[in-house]
């Protein structure tokens, strides 16, 4: 089962997913990491920059894949996600940026671009630790509801309800982009570690389906269940549809990582 911890609110479930990607950072110096984009990602990114500068930790030896890319914008467009991770984290720690990974939206061949992704993952050694959202369609990545659950890195049409969930981040005047190039959800499940972060009411039923609904294209979130080291971080609001919710504030009171130590 994967682990559960339910916060008490927002800004814990912030630090405590920043301190993860930290831990990991400062355990395995040269770790590589997965990193995912949108608004839930914006303060953890905030805390994590933060918290390296007061630990004087260096992100150094560091390597980076995020998960997707809208096809058709250059790096240098202020929307892509090349350019919000800069502005959000890239910018502001010690990482070299030749070490940090997005595919190129504007490549001359997407789906050429999407393979050689999937090939720079692999020799890269494989992703310690992914970080994850989830869409309120259960989508992961770019991974649309009917998604292979098996699926490597490739582009992907975006579903209507993703498209208006991201207008936010587009003026009135700008043409927001229909495809992205995305890991793949057997890209995801490669990863030796997921780490998923949600908050908020709008998540609260994906949140339901992925953990404890059936494992099904439908909710492509929901194939975190098979994988054997997940940790999920959610604030009241994203638990709040969970059927075992008392189950697992039992296992985690407060959201804490509690260690078998006996018995009592
Ligand atoms: C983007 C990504 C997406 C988002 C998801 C939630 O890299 O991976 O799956 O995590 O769309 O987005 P927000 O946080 O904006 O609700």
């Amino acid at each position: 089962m994967a682990t559960i911890l339910i916060h008490p609110d927002m800004r814990s479930a912030i630090i405590a997913t920043a301190e993860r990607l930290l831990l990991t950072a400062k355990a395995k110096p040269g770790a590589v990491l997965g990193l995912a984009t949108g608004g839930t990602m914006e303060p953890v990114y905030q805390e994590l920059v933060e918290q390296a500068a007061r630990k004087r930790l260096s992100f150094a030896g560091l390597t980076t894949f995020n998960l997707d890319e809208y096809v058709g914008l250059a790096g240098d467009h202020p929307q892509s996600y090349r350019s919000t991770m800069n502005r959000l984290l890239f910018d502001h720690v010690d990482l070299p940026r030749e070490q940090t990974h997005l595919p190129r939206g504007d490549a001359e061949d997407p789906s050429v671009e999407a393979r050689a992704y999937e090939a720079a993952i692999e020799a890269a050694g494989g992703i310690d630790l992914q970080l994850l959202g989830i869409g309120r369609n259960g989508h992961l990545g770019f991974n649309e509801p009917s998604s292979s659950l098996a699926s490597s890195t490739r582009i992907k049409k975006l579903a209507s309800s993703t498209l208006k969930a991201n207008a936010r981040f587009f003026g009135d005047d700008e043409r927001m982009p229909t495809h992205a190039i995305t890991m793949g959800i057997g890209t995801i499940m490669r990863a030796r570690k997921l780490l998923m972060l949600a908050i908020g009411d709008s998540k609260a039923d994906a949140v339901a389906a992925a953990l404890e609904g059936p494992v099904t294209t439908s909710c492509p979130a929901s194939i975190l269940q098979f994988h054997p080291d997940v940790t999920v971080v959610l604030d009241q609001e994203a638990a709040s549809c969970l059927k075992l919710r008392d189950f697992y504030e039992d296992i985690h009171p407060g959201g804490q990582e509690v260690y078998f130590a006996g018995t009592r």
